[in-house]
């Protein structure tokens, strides 16, 4: 606890005498008697206290009051119940008690409330006599009133009032309510008023000795300079005090986990392709083999662009040509129908990432090629928990004279296995493209989810590209992946920029 103590600063111990005093203290009773100069201090070293745990803050709304327009008035010329039964007593000096109501002169704007008043006040009584004339009776308690100028609770709050703004509790609470019934006699405003206290462990410090002594927080060139520090006490560092939580900038978790993969597939000997977004139907779909009549191409499912894009070379465009009507060479008897070169035109946003490979391939029909792809790619998709219209593919192939199938599984587990996610199974999948396919699994949240899908590229794919060599291919979803990786139940919870979240992402 000493040690605590050492640690604070020197307002923070002027603090602590002030309460130790009061017990409980507004911020203008600390300024006030704790010898500061102003309010920033205190409530600078209060703040500090209540982060290190030793005092409270009590928030109250305090009602405040003062005098209204009529107030001020009343205040000029005294309440109308008291004018009207002064006006009596003084217009009829000799009158015993009894006067009809009809003669007494008085303001006829006030006479009303005069009357409504005198009588909750019992000043008066008023009745009809047996000629069924309205009469009127001062009672004592009048007489008493005016004659020995004896002021009710209601006329003494408002005299307090109109020398200063009071809070309620510093008033007379019936002569507080009598002004209340009273329209625009008074007003009021409420303000949060903040007291300070001890919590218990703020308590504690107090079974110690604490003295405020002149000290230095801050080592200046000019306390060295001036040899000060050699006499000087040093106030002591308190490794525990709370800071500021100061947020560095960094990049998007899904961008750092790009950044990662992008890595993995470096380290294992791969090469990075990307091409544009807006490709033909040509690279996205007929070189994959894809019919032309698949759902897959439907304008339900495919963003199209209004334009056209150019064939490659001819003999390219009638071997993929021939590999749809009839299989060509490759030993296929192909879809068996006549192949459309304006569909295969078309311009569209890519569908999948497989787009950036294949043509690579097509460019680069040597082998060995291991490639991969990470991108963006477009689907008219209802947008769910697990599906965005746009999202990441994270694409790859080796073509290489001996590559195999069970290389495959083993690169796509190693991949998964560095990305952090052991448990991954396959299952045999289809692909227009492939053959075997297959489909890739992790196990999360009590079920398995699918991830990706990958195969070999069938002959009717490969043949017409001129590759000699099988090609293993796979097309992982970057989305899936990161949900499992942040433990997020909902894929659009990635694009919708919590601040908080990711600020408390680790780096
Ligand atoms: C394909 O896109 C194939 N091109 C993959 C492939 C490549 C197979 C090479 C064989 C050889 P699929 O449509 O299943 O496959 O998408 C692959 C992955 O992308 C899915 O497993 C999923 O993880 C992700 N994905 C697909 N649709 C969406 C979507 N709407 N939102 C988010 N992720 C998606």
């Amino acid at each position: 606890m000493k040690e605590v103590i050492d640690s604070l600063s020197h307002n923070e111990k002027k603090i602590l005498l002030v309460l130790k005093e009061l017990k409980l203290a507004t911020p203008q009773e600390i300024l006030k008697t704790g010898g500061f100069t102003t309010m920033d201090e205190v409530m600078g070293a209060c703040s500090w206290l209540k982060a290190k745990g030793f005092v409270e803050f009590k928030e109250e709304i305090k009602e405040y009051y003062s005098l209204d327009k009529e107030g001020e008035e009343y205040i000029k010329n005294g309440l109308p119940e008291r004018t009207f039964v002064s006006t009596i007593i003084h217009t009829y000096p000799d009158v015993t008690t009894v006067l009809k109501f009809d003669d007494i002169r008085f303001d006829p704007d006030k006479k009303g409330i005069a009357i409504k008043w005198a009588k909750e006040k019992n000043w008066i009584e008023m009745k009809k006599n047996e000629n069924g004339v309205v009469v009127l009776t001062l009672t004592s308690v009048a007489v008493n009133a005016i004659k020995n100028e004896i002021k009710g609770e209601d006329e003494k709050v408002l005299r307090e009032l109109s020398v200063e703004e009071l809070p309620e509790e510093a008033l007379d609470a019936k002569g507080l309510a009598m002004l209340k019934k009273r329209q625009n006699v008074i007003k009021y405003r409420e303000q949060v008023e903040r007291t300070i206290y001890f919590t218990e462990q703020g308590q504690k410090l107090l079974e110690h000795d604490i003295t405020v002594k002149d000290e230095i927080s801050e080592i200046t060139h000019e306390t060295i300079r001036s040899g000060k520090w050699k006499d000087a006490e040093f106030r002591k560092y308190d490794i525990n005090a709370p800071i500021s939580v100061s947020y560095s900038g960094k990049f998007h978790p899904l961008k750092q986990m790009i950044h990662n993969i992008r890595q993995i597939f470096l380290e294992m000997g791969f090469k990075e392709v990307e091409y544009d977004y807006v490709v033909s139907c040509f690279w996205d779909m007929d070189v994959l083999f894809i019919p032309q009549d698949h759902p897959a191409r439907d304008m339900q499912d495919t963003f199209y662009v209004e334009d056209s894009l150019p064939l490659p070379n001819k003999a390219l465009v009638q071997r993929i040509a021939n590999a749809h009507e009839n299989g060509g060479n490759t030993g296929s008897k192909g879809w068996g129908q006549k192949w459309n070169s304006e569909e295969a035109r078309k311009a569209i946003l890519r569908t999948h990432t497989t787009v950036n490979t294949i043509r690579y391939l097509a460019e680069n029909p040597v082998s060995p090629v291991r490639i991969f792809s990470i991108g963006r790619v477009f689907r008219r998709e209802a947008i769910d928990s697990t599906h965005l219209p746009e999202f990441y593919q994270i694409e790859g192939i080796i073509m290489e004279e001996h590559a195999n199938f069970n290389m495959l599984v083993g690169i796509l587990k190693e991949f998964y296995k560095r990305i952090g996610f052991e448990n991954v199974r396959f299952r045999p999948g289809y692909f227009p493209y492939t053959e075997p396919s297959l489909e890739v699994e992790v196990y999360f949240n009590g079920k398995w989810m699918e991830l990706g899908g990958a195969g070999m590229f069938r002959p009717e794919v490969t043949l017409p590209l001129g590759l000699k060599h099988r090609v293993l291919a796979w097309g992982l979803g970057l989305e899936r992946l990161a949900m499992l990786k942040f433990g997020l139940n909902d894929i659009r919870d990635l694009y919708i920029s919590d601040i908080d979240w990711l600020r408390k992402r680790a780096i």
